[in-house]
């Protein structure tokens, strides 16, 4: 799907002949919780003559987070929709709160389906802002998506995306700000990637086909491409991702992208892993069926890695970057492994299996020990690993877990950018319930004992980190995937999390 073309505007946004125009609206709440039209609405404000605060009041418009009020503008200004968008309480500090600002921009975008050309009179007109630019672009790009499908007739009363848009900003041709563009346009096609292979169903995307898709994308953008088929995995010694893909006749792939700095001697070296489950059944192990269908998002953490990588292809950090994609089809059948079997994994260590469908950490330990093979300063892995972390922190937070450096790294960027990650600890005592009596450790508890079960995820993957590699395990179960009506630049599906914190970590690397 084709994301709306983007240009800045600094002429008087009450001026503009576009088809909608949005503005933010604060609350006071030092003033009963009166209306205030935010940064970037003065023109607009002053063209309704003093009466637009009263007039959006009138409308139920309260200023909260995300709320959308709509308005005819009826010849007061030039565009004849006006969308106020709620951006909480009017801040007390210099710039809004960033992803306030991110939601209220998708929001808006989303709201305003079915108009050609939207302008955005948000805060983003401040100089030296080009982290609220950033905010209001990324949002906006990322609120207008829509997963294509697969209906055979054109839907009645649905309304096109957004086809255009275009940000307020002081100086249109100001450098830092037409950066901005640039980047976001780059970050929001590769987030809207990420959705779109998500999205796909499990029959379209089989490991091949989600490979394929990966290499045709990396084509002509400079990245390196390495594809490794089942033959190889079984030569290479990838125990895991060969045992978890033998029950599929569609058999498993591993995937590794590199983007090399140009003229930089000794960079920093960065790997990135993502779990690539494109069906996850649970194998012999199988799951309840009721909600089954959602495991089609079981290869989102690979997606993030796979479009992270494009965009760093056309960002051109100074850092090396290696992604790798441990893709597999988990399916129960005459040929799937088994409770008991004992698995020698890429770095020679035997595990026995407990559950098949504990086979995120199977794939995903022999293609972190190939990333520390291939020699790395820092890994960062992400993974639909355990229902337990949608169970201990929800839809929105994901959990962290790692060294120090590396997990400290992924707080602040996931924070920077709205993908919230929560630490949490690898206790001695989920190792040591872990304990194999024939290999040398258990997939899962020895005793299936579900205490602790996200914590199991991280200690297993532990032991498939190279000692001096700063790591980190970033367990996107819930976040990856938003079931409820769409929200912000959250559309239903896919959401994209985490790769915008992936960019953000090159970005502080
Ligand atoms: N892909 C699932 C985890 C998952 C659950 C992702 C819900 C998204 C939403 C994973 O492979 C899995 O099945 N995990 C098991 C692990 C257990 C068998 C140790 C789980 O969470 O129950
Ligand atoms: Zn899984
Ligand atoms: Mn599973």
């Amino acid at each position: 799907m084709t994301q709306p073309s983007l240009s800045l505007v600094d002429t008087d946004p009450a001026e503009l002949a576009v088809d909608a125009i949005v503005i933010g609206l604060h609350s006071q709440p030092e003033e009963d919780g009166a209306l205030l039209p935010a940064a970037g609405a003065e023109s607009i404000a002053a063209a309704f003559d003093g009466k637009l605060t009263a007039t959006l009041a009138l409308l139920g418009a309260s200023g909260a987070p995300g709320e959308v009020t709509k308005l005819a503008t009826l010849g007061t200004v030039a565009a004849p929709l006006l969308i106020a968008v709620g951006l909480g309480n009017e801040p007390t500090g210099p710039a809004p709160d960033l992803e306030t600002l991110r939601r209220g921009a998708g929001a808006a975008v989303r709201a305003l389906a079915g108009s050609g050309t939207v302008a955005l009179a948000l805060p983003s007109a401040d100089e030296d802002a080009a982290p609220v630019l950033r905010a209001v672009l990324e949002g906006a790009l990322l609120g207008g998506y829509r997963f294509a499908g697969y209906k055979t007739k054109p839907q009645k009363n649905r309304r096109d995306p957004v086809a255009a848009l275009q940000v307020q900003v002081p100086d249109a041709s100001d450098e830092t700000a037409l950066a901005e563009v640039r980047r976001a346009e780059v970050v929001a096609r590769a987030v809207r990637l990420t959705r779109d292979w998500v999205n796909e169903p499990p029959n379209v995307l089989r490991p091949a086909d989600f490979a394929d898709r990966v290499v045709a994308e990396a084509e002509g953008t400079g990245l390196e491409v390495e594809v490794l088929d089942f033959e190889q995995l079984k030569a290479g010694g990838y125990g895991g991702i060969v045992a978890v893909g033998q029950g599929s006749e569609a058999p498993p792939r591993l995937v590794k992208l590199t983007y090399t700095p140009e003229g930089v001697t000794d960079p920093k070296r960065v790997a990135l892993v993502g779990k690539g489950i494109t069906f996850d059944t649970g194998g012999v192990s199988i799951k309840p069926s009721a909600g089954m269908w959602e495991m089609k998002s079981d290869m989102a953490g690979a997606a993030a890695v796979a479009s992270a990588l494009l965009a760093i292809a056309a960002i051109k950090p100074g850092v090396a970057v290696s992604g790798y994609l441990a893709i597999a089809e988990n399916m129960p059948s005459g040929s799937a492994y088994r409770p008991g079997d004992v698995i020698t994994m890429f770095n020679g260590k035997r595990v026995e299996v407990f559950n098949t469908d504990a086979e995120g950490r199977m794939v995903l330990g022999d293609a972190m020990a190939r990333a520390c093979a291939d020699g790395t300063d820092y890994l960062f892995e992400a993974s639909t690993l355990t229902g337990g972390q949608v169970i201990s922190l929800g839809k929105r937070i994901s959990g962290l877990m790692g060294s120090d450096e590396a997990t400290a790294l992924v707080e602040a960027a996931g924070a920077a950018v709205g993908e919230p990650a929560w630490r949490m600890p690898l206790p001695d005592d989920v190792r040591k319930g872990m304990e194999s009596e024939i290999a040398d450790i258990c997939q899962t508890n020895a005793n299936l004992d579900r205490a602790g079960h996200m914590l199991q995820g991280g200690v297993f993957l532990r032991e498939f980190v190279t000692e001096g590699v700063e790591w980190a395990h970033i367990d996107i179960a819930g976040p990856s995937y938003h079931t409820g009506e769409p929200n912000g630049y959250w559309t239903k599906g896919g959401t994209g999390v985490p790769i915008r914190t992936f960019l953000q970590l090159i970005d502080e690397l």
